[in-house]
């Protein structure tokens, strides 16, 4: 039996979690409780602190629903999330399109659309183009890649914000032609703040930031043979290009809207041109970059 005090506690915990029989669970514990000792011994972490720091969890927990989910809220305003992104984006096999947050506004089953198409059913604001090629390493289009797509409306809001959740706006899927081209009608989104009325809200101003994510579109991109792509683009131009709240935007997503491109398939609209490049898929990893779920899914396995 050895002294337990503020230094020995933490190899006492390490050496009983030790018959862990995953070796990655493992891992993983063993090092999440010496970061988090670790922490405790740093700021000297007083009882009242502990209990707030319990409180405030509480309340991320209870915020949960099946629209919504703060613990990935916090994941995304403390960093972690695009941290997590760019982990994945280092085991890629091959060079391909850095990946973005999915954020809490995805949703599985939007309608597959044609090429062409608008994704505005309800939204009234002016239309741009989004055009491009889903590409492999070496720049070859992808044949029949399947693009998901969805973007907030001219005010910053998502259709699950504004309706019903059942009914869908400004979202759909395409699939690109057999050069891996794809072309679509969508509106100019506005950059909005992340949801503030929980407690993830209540942290962000506490720390007196501003909340705001700069104006973006999301897209989920595969193809068989390819490792999935979650990503974003962002607008040039967007006031807080240089201080999203998630820590989503990377100097290789952001795009500039273009008034007049004679390349573009619909030349009289304003256009962004993007082309996404996927890596093929590699056997010694998990396919999915999805940082971030549709929340529904989450508590439905656990409800
Ligand atoms: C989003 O882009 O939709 C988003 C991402 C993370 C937190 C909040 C919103
Ligand atoms: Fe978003």
């Amino acid at each position: 039996m050895r002294a337990i005090d503020e230094n020995t506690i933490t190899d006492a915990v390490v050496e009983q979690m030790s018959s862990t029989p995953d070796p990655r669970l493992r891992r993983i514990m063993e090092s999440l409780v010496r970061h988090l000792h670790a922490f405790a011994r740093e700021v000297d972490l007083t009882p009242d602190e502990w209990l707030e720091g319990v409180r405030f969890l509480t309340e991320v927990g209870q915020k949960c629903t099946p629209f919504r989910q703060e613990f990935i809220l916090l994941s995304d305003t403390l960093g972690m999330s695009s941290l997590v992104n760019a982990l994945h984006d280092k085991r890629a096999a091959e060079t391909c399109t850095k990946s973005s947050l999915l954020g809490p506004f995805y949703r599985q089953d939007a309608p597959l659309m044609k090429l062409g198409d608008s994704i505005a059913s309800k939204c009234t604001a002016p239309e741009i183009c989004l055009y491009g090629k889903v590409v492999d390493s070496r720049g070859e289009g992808i044949p029949d890649a399947l693009i998901e797509v969805w973007e907030p409306d001219e005010t910053g809001n998502y259709d699950l914000q504004k309706h019903d959740p059942s009914e869908m706006d400004l979202r759909g899927c395409f699939r690109c032609d057999s050069e891996g081209r794809f072309y679509f009608r969508a509106v100019c989104p506005l950059g909005y703040m992340i949801p503030m009325d929980g407690p993830v809200g209540k942290m962000i101003r506490a720390q007196r930031r501003h909340g705001y994510r700069p104006a973006h579109i999301h897209f989920l991109i595969g193809a068989p043979g390819y490792r999935e792509l979650v990503t974003a683009l962002y607008i040039s131009g967007d006031d807080h290009i240089g201080s999203d709240t998630v820590f989503g935007v990377t100097d290789s997503l952001i795009t500039t809207l273009k008034e007049n491109d004679p390349s573009s398939p619909l030349p009289d609209l304003p256009s962004l041109h993007y082309d996404f490049q996927l890596a093929a898929e590699s056997k010694r990893e998990a396919l999915s970059g999805r940082v971030g779920a549709d929340p529904s899914q989450i508590v439905s396995k656990t409800g």
